[in-house]
């Protein structure tokens, strides 16, 4: 049996032809940028995300950068974030003049160890960065309680958690503002590149609208300086095709989990972890094995296609050195990075698939010596 990490040509399949109708409409009105779907998407997107407002960027890493930027987040200045994350988050920071504090992830969950914010804050502190990684949110009550005492901004790196929830609050709601990926393996993803922000902050959703059109509300008429950082009508258009099967999408995804884990149960493997008051959407099936590596060779020949998400965190990154940090001083991620890894996750999966997979994961771990996971 052949099994890939994520099968996109699956989804696309019973949505051809709308697809095709709503690709053809935008073509016969050829209004290729800032048209109706774009808006459309935005109300809608908002809505799902029980948020305010929302802005449509040409990517995630555009919409982390143009809510820094409109933070007037800049040089001087320090963000909270975490280095197990995909490096745009950090990039985004950097790449402000402003300089990322790493605080160490959660054993259980691989998320921002919340508890360790406070005794990095600093008075030059700026924002804190929550990553939402994986599909699971950040303790965002706990954050939020933290940054209130000393008027930080909270941004929330959402863009793996498309309809996640924390206390019965949306990925995009809690934060200050919030960066979406519409990158084509997200739960929602574009045909091409696509991003979001939103926020309830109005000031912020101006700023961030005139940031990604060059700075201007008015064409031609510039207050800020800008980027083009704008999502295109076909995207927009291919968005909204899939937005309404989101929900059920991420349920068919939790059962998956849930599958998963039953079926791993009682062997060496540690299976995801939910933290109390969150529903998780499992963008990926992340699981901590012994003999990492040798594992993920195992299951390629018997046709199971694995990822690590990721295997260097971002202060061991050679890009990142100047930052300073050196091997141990974030000992749970760097120890993660080394026994993570995605197992085949995507909505249209079937339960074989899923007990085929178990059936090559355990039939490894039992063929091994037990090796104990620190
Ligand atoms: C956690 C995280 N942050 C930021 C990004 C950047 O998004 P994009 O690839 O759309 O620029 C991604 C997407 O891969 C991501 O997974």
């Amino acid at each position: 049996m052949n099994i890939p990490l994520v099968d996109l040509g699956k989804q696309y399949a019973p949505l051809r032809e709308e697809i095709m109708e709503r690709i053809a409409a935008v073509l016969s009105g050829m209004q290729l940028f800032l048209g109706e779907n774009v808006q459309a998407l935005e109300r809608e997107f908002a809505a799902f995300c029980q948020a305010e407002h929302a802005i449509g960027v040409s990517d995630g890493t555009a919409a982390l950068q143009l809510i820094l930027r409109a933070m007037e987040v800049g040089p001087g200045d320090e963000v909270i974030t975490v280095a197990n994350t995909f490096v745009a988050t950090v990039e985004a920071i950097v790449l402000t003049g402003a300089t990322p504090v790493f605080v160490d992830v959660h054993p259980d969950t691989y998320l921002m160890d919340v508890a360790q914010v406070r005794s990095r804050i600093t008075p030059r502190t700026k924002a804190i960065l929550p990553v939402h990684l994986y599909g699971q949110m950040v303790d965002m009550v706990a954050l939020r309680a933290i940054a209130d005492e000393r008027d930080l901004w909270i941004i929330e790196d959402a863009c793996q958690a498309h309809g996640a929830e924390c206390e019965g609050r949306r990925a995009g709601s809690l934060g200050d503002a919030a960066a979406f990926s519409f990158y084509y393996s997200k739960n929602l993803g574009a045909y091409g590149e696509g991003g979001c922000v939103t926020t309830n902050d109005g000031e912020l959703a101006r700023r961030v609208r005139m940031l990604r059109d060059h700075g201007a509300e008015r064409r031609y008429y510039h207050e800020l300086v800008g980027w083009n950082s704008r999502l295109d009508e076909l995207q927009a258009a291919i968005l909204r095709a899939k937005l309404p099967h989101l929900q059920r999408w991420n349920a068919q995804r939790r059962s998956h989990a849930s599958l998963y884990e039953a079926l791993l149960d009682g062997s060496p493997v540690i299976t995801p972890v939910t933290a109390g008051g969150n529903c998780h959407v499992y963008h990926l099936y992340v699981v901590r094995v012994p003999r990492r590596d040798e594992l993920r060779a195992w299951l390629q020949e018997h046709g199971v296609g694995t990822g690590i998400h990721y295997p260097v965190p971002i202060h061991l990154q050679r890009a990142y050195s100047d930052l300073g940090y050196q091997r141990g001083d974030l000992p749970v991620t760097e120890r993660v990075a080394d026994e993570i890894l995605s197992l085949p996750m995507f909505p249209e999966l079937q339960r074989e698939q899923i007990a085929y997979v178990a059936d090559a994961v355990r039939a490894f771990v039992g063929a091994s010596a037990p090796v104990e996971i620190a």
